[in-house]
């Protein structure tokens, strides 16, 4: 099969090397020159284990190439995915669909043959059947069916996601379309990947209530961690008591600072908006979305209060700036609330993340950077986790006690046992766990 893949951010680039490692020949499209330029180099624009290989692999075999020249690409592909951005649109939290609907009009006459034009991108219901107007409007004649395709990888494991994913969900009606999106994901087929073939407006939902129900998943276990620390409870233990029920599931139940990213706040954010506008408001998501932001905010205060009132003065070594581990993202990072809260308060933040700290940098004023954890660590009064990087699960913690005269661990993503901190001497502070 052909496809064209436009949009070469973290769902079109992954997806695209994705398909031609499944064999297809694969163009992908981005409107910036420079980054296609450097694509073309076998540069990676971010950060994902594994993406490098897989690029310039499929790239040297010829299956995937990259253009700026939507002309090249369109044509005579037999799909066509639209895998832009879709940000938080300013001021209302509605997704911004500019980058979708320029892409479809773009399109539409450059379709040639039988086309299938498929919306990765994570689109509001309703989204694919404005695209399909908007083609039929500029090419009356064209031969094309609108499919929806939502991704469901993650970042810093997208490739094993695409490859292996739980399932694979594809909303169209037309017969012909369905046949091209078995035929493109065949490698997974032919492994028993269980696909929903449903409609257009049910595949769009299910993107959005999967990532809404993990999100507030997140939400309950941090809630319940609040609890366990008020009655001196466990909150692993309990998320492993409750997790073990195949009913409630083990997976995302790991409480923390709450979650950021790329996907989940805007998601969340576009959800209550949808239901709003519908009339079915949801009080669930809506609740979840504001717990989650207060949470943030808050974890700030933890800190506060684990130095007994003030950081007034502190230095404060802060391990891991991105909003989870194996990227350089810092979209929506509890860091990127923390860390104000902290300077404002008269902390002084010495940091030091493994990929992040480029946009960090521009991101958070005012902060020294580092070169390593232990460099990070000298000097400082307070050592406090916030992302868990694997190079921060096994810290010496006789070098870390050599490195800092403070003795204040606060680790919110639990990543050591306190009794083992406890025993070098430190006051150990996590999520949901007595110190
Ligand atoms: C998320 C979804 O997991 C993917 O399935 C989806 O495709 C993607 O959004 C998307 O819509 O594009 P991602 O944002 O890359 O993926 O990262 P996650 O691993 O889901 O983590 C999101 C946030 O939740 C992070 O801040 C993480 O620290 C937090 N989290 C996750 C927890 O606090 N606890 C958990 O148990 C799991």
């Amino acid at each position: 099969m052909r496809v064209a893949m436009i949009g070469t951010g973290y769902v079109g680039l992954v997806s695209g090397a994705c398909f031609s490692d499944f064999g297809h020949e694969v163009i992908c499209v981005d409107k910036d020159e420079s980054k296609i330029e450097a694509l073309k180099r076998g540069e990676i624009p971010i950060y994902e284990p594994g993406l490098d290989v897989l690029v310039n692999g499929n790239m040297r075999v010829g299956r995937l190439s990259f253009t700026s020249d939507l002309a090249t690409a369109v044509p005579d592909a037999d799909a066509v995915f639209i895998a832009v951005g879709t940000p938080s649109r300013r001021g209302d939290g509605h997704a911004d669909l500019s980058y979708v609907f320029a892409a479809a009009q773009e399109i539409a006459p450059l379709l040639k043959d039988y086309t299938v034009v498929v919306t990765k991108s994570t689109v509001p219901v309703g989204t694919g059947d404005e695209v399909e107007r908007l083609i039929r409007e500029t090419a009356p004649d064209a031969a094309f069916d609108v499919a929806s395709n939502p991704e469901f990888l993650r970042e810093g494991s997208a490739i094993e996601d695409f490859k292996r994913p739980d399932r694979v969900v594809v909303g169209t009606t037309s017969e012909r379309a369905r046949d091209v999106m078995r035929e493109l994901y065949r490698p997974l087929f032919l492994r028993e990947t269980p696909m929903v073939m449903t409609n257009r407006q049910t595949s769009e939902l299910i993107k959005y209530a999967g990532n809404a129900f993990l999100a507030t998943k997140i939400t309950f276990i941090n809630e319940m961690a609040d609890i366990c620390e008020k009655v001196d409870a466990n909150i692993q233990d309990v998320a492993k008591g409750i997790g073990l029920d195949g009913r409630i599931g083990k997976l995302f139940l790991h409480a923390g600072p709450g979650y950021g990213g790329s996907c989940f706040p805007k998601d969340t954010l576009a959800l209550v908006k949808t239901a709003e506008d519908v009339g079915a408001p949801t009080k669930i998501v809506n609740s979840v979305v504001e717990v989650n932001a207060d949470r943030k905010k808050r974890m700030a205060t933890k800190i506060i209060e684990a130095a007994g009132g003030s950081v007034d003065g502190k230095k404060i070594a802060v391990l891991g700036v991105t909003f989870k581990p194996n990227t350089d993202d810092m979209r929506d990072s509890p860091s990127l609330d923390i860390i104000p809260i902290l300077q404002e308060k008269g902390a002084t933040i010495r940091a030091f993340d493994p990929a992040g700290m480029e946009e960090a940098g521009r991101l958070l004023p005012g902060v020294d950077w580092c070169e390593n954890a232990y460099d990070t660590i000298a000097g400082a009064d307070i050592l406090v986790i916030l992302t868990e990087w694997n190079e921060f699960r096994a810290l010496q913690w006789d070098r870390v006690a050599d490195a800092m005269p403070g003795r204040l661990v606060v680790d919110l993503r639990n990543i050591y046992f306190p009794h083992e901190v406890a025993r070098q001497g430190f006051t150990y502070h996590s999520i949901g766990r007595s110190p």
